[in-house]
């Protein structure tokens, strides 16, 4: 067996958050396959905590437009099962996540001062972006810390996977404030909690949101080297 790679480098650095999407289909086949394969992804102990819902065509629909009627009697949500982000989130966590709100806004050219236009903008989130095919994450509620960042191993390895295939992503912790209304679609069972949506599909090139690349604090802001 051949123990080196050949490029990850290409999947992770073409991997981004895609929020626009051609209409054309996933393969059923193909999405299997991937998620076959990211099933490889490590986790503590083997537990493979991650347990997925896969929805696409008419059940897609179906719920897009459960959505549309949900977001307008509901548009801050139904109160989400856990805290997304800490309260009081301090730096400089909280100047990356303003910087890339900034940067998203001002490449769509929706100023700070337009709640509203943002707030309307954000709602794509629950049409999926326009891709074709929505996937959501659970685990069991018994699992704690450890086993959520296996979730976001087995998510990386899933969005990396795609990359492969052509296909783009963009990770959506956003659903955790829909999670009734999600429940009330996928009914699982009372065990599970929500993590996170993701949507998939093919990238849109022409729309302007897919030229936003995030930026990445410097390798010396995260990381400190000793004998070496
Ligand atoms: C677990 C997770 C949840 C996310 N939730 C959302 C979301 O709800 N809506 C959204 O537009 N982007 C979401 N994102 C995308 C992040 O904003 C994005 O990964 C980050 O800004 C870095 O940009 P990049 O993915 O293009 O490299 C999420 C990403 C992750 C990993």
């Amino acid at each position: 067996m051949k123990r080196k790679a050949g490029s990850v480098c290409e999947a992770v650095d073409t991997r981004m958050s895609v929020r626009g999407f051609t209409d054309q289909p996933v393969d059923g086949t193909t999405i299997r396959r991937v998620l076959e394969k990211a099933a490889r992804s490590p986790s503590g102990g083997n537990l493979q905590p991650w347990y997925l819902y896969v929805v696409g065509g008419d059940d897609l629909q179906a719920f897009k437009a459960i959505m549309a009627t949900r977001v307008k009697e509901a548009p801050t949500g139904e109160g989400p099962e856990y805290t997304v982000y800490p309260p009081g989130l301090k730096s400089p966590y909280r100047d990356y996540r303003f910087q890339v709100g900034e940067d998203l806004y001002d490449l769509l050219g929706v100023p700070r001062e337009d709640k509203v236009g943002r707030m309307h903008w954000f709602a794509r989130n629950y049409q999926f972006f326009g891709a074709p095919l929505a996937l959501f994450c659970y685990v069991d509620r018994q699992m704690g810390p450890p086993q959520w960042s296996d979730l976001g191993m087995f998510l990386q390895t899933l969005m990396l996977l795609l990359r492969e295939e052509g296909l783009d992503s963009c990770a959506q912790e956003c659903w955790s404030l829909y999670h009734r209304t999600l429940k009330g679609f996928l009914n699982p069972p009372d065990e599970l909690m929500l993590f996170t949506g993701m949507s998939i599909g093919y990238i849109d090139q022409a729309d302007p949101v897919n030229k936003l690349r995030t930026r990445r604090a410097a390798l010396h802001d995260f990381a400190r080297f000793r004998g070496i």
